[in-house]
């Protein structure tokens, strides 16, 4: 009864149950004992044996109520019930809770910490881990992608195969898993016309064949004016923006003539859930083992022991606390594929960043919260943008964030205030 909202109710509870108890011990001993018992034997007899009369009940209930008193009083000596008072043994809900949790984690913690600290090679090699593994898969991922991972109905992808579209790696997929995905492939229609997304249409075809390539080459202008931002030139895809490889011939919607013609002309936009707040990080990481098995070639075997695996992460992070952090770089790995090297976008599809308000704004508070939250819908420039721009909170830190924003305000002629990493973690 800790969570008792002021000390005025609880107060209040423990005078009512006083009252009604002692009202209670009062009501019953006036029955048996009162002073006027005598009187009630001259009540009226109706019919020979039938009187009326106001008798008490036998004195084994008066025991037995008595004793109800009694248990009532102790209970709530022993036990939280009489307002904010905890009782003597200060039992309460919370405690059972957390003395199972603990009892839990006594059975289970060192297991736990085993699969947190074991290189991935090594639990792939478990079979009871990857049993779990297959459990957890089994309640959480197979009404998206299927008994056996293999995906289904052209809209969610096969995780068996070592085509990744958001990146194979143990950190990758650790994200996609953590955070979710969005992906953001808008509807060329009305940038490229009917025409050219027929063009364009072929020519990804001719990619996925590696036959002939470059024979159309009207498509492959379109593709690289409008699609080589993401799909990269060659059109082996980015994994940083979630964009297909496009050369490999797997395809998550389709490679027939109707399908290749939707994804291209209205676009697609695949939502992988985050399950950060659902699974905890032990069933993470069995379940990015479980994915890894069949992309064997990623694992990197790591047969140090313990305290080399220590050692070693010690001397990661010092590595990239020393990396000096340039906004120019990360603009090249996260935005330029959208907002292009020269800042300027593509007309109608993503907005400049040349001499954008929000990046001149003097309060930098809107340009901090669009990188790390997205962005949509938005009138800029007296433009809407048909696709949203994806939110970076998960992907960069403050320091990076801040240099993004650092970089934006002072390339391509821009010129507005700076900002510090504080102002970042004050949005976040
Ligand atoms: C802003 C980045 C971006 C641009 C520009 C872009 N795409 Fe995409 N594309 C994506 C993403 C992201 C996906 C994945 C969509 C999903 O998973 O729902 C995708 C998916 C596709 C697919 C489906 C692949 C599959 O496996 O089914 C095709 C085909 C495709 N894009 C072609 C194009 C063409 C052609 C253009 C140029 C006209 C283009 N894309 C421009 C990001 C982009
Ligand atoms: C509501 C349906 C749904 C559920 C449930 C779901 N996924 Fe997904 N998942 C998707 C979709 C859709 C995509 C593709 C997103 C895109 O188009 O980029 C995806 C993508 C992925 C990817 C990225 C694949 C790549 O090539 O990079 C991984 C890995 C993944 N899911 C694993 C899982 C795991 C593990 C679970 C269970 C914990 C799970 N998913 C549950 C729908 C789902
Ligand atoms: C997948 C394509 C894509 C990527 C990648 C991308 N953006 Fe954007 N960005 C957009 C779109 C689309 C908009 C317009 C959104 C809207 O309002 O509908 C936008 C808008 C913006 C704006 C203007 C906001 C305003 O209020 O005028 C800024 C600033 C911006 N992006 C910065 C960045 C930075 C920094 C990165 C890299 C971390 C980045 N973008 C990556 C597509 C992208």
């Amino acid at each position: 009864m800790a969570d008792m909202p002021t000390d005025f109710w609880a107060g209040w509870i423990i005078v009512l149950t006083a009252v009604s108890v002692l009202g209670f011990c009062w009501l019953v001993f006036s029955i048996y004992f009162s002073a006027n018992r005598e009187e009630q034997e001259e009540s009226p007899v109706w019919d020979e044996t039938l009187s009326e009369g106001d008798n008490p009940a036998p004195m084994w209930w008066f025991w037995m109520t008595l004793a109800a008193l009694v248990i009532t009083v102790i209970y709530l000596m022993l036990y939280p019930g009489l307002g904010s008072f905890s009782g003597a043994l200060k039992w309460s809900q919370h405690g059972r809770l957390d003395h199972s949790f603990a009892r839990y984690d006594a059975k289970f913690s060192p297991l736990r910490k085993n699969i947190l600290k074991r290189p991935i090679s090594e639990l792939q090699n478990n079979n009871a881990i990857m049993e779990s593994a297959q459990r957890v898969f089994v309640q959480n991922c197979t009404a998206c992608h299927g008994v056996d991972g293999k995906g289904q109905a052209l809209a969610f992808p096969n995780l068996k195969d070592d085509d990744w579209q958001w990146g194979g790696t143990e950190e990758a997929i650790t994200q996609t898993l953590m955070q979710g995905r969005q992906a953001a492939m808008i509807g060329w229609q009305d940038v490229i016309g009917e025409d050219g997304v027929s063009q364009v249409k072929n020519y990804v075809k001719t990619l996925a064949s590696k036959s002939n390539i470059g024979a159309n080459s009207g498509g492959k202008k379109i593709f690289q004016n409008n699609c080589a931002a993401c799909h990269g030139l060659l059109g082996e895809g980015n994994q940083a923006l979630g964009a297909p490889n496009l050369t490999d011939d797997i395809w998550l919607y389709g490679s027939s003539d109707d399908a290749l013609h939707q994804t291209i002309a209205s676009g697609r936009s695949g939502v992988m859930p985050a399950f950060g707040d659902r699974l905890d990080a032990t069933q993470i990481r069995m379940l990015v083992a479980l994915l890894m098995v069949e992309a064997e070639s990623v694992v990197e075997v790591v047969s140090d022991t313990q305290e080399n695996v220590v050692v070693n992460e010690s001397t990661e992070d010092d590595a990239v606390l020393s990396e000096q952090i340039s906004g120019e770089k990360i603009y090249e790995k996260y935005c330029l594929a959208c907002h292009q090297s020269n800042g300027e976008g593509l007309p109608g599809v993503f907005p400049s960043l040349v001499g954008n308000e929000t990046v001149l704004n003097e309060d930098a508070s809107q340009h901090i919260d669009v990188i790390l939250n997205g962005l949509k819908d938005k009138v800029i420039a007296g433009v809407i943008y048909p696709a949203p721009m994806p939110g970076f909170a998960a992907q960069l830190s403050d320091e990076e964030v801040a240099a993004l924003v650092n970089h934006e305000r002072s390339q391509w002629g821009n010129d507005a205030v700076k900002i510090t990493s504080d102002a970042v973690t004050a949005r976040r």
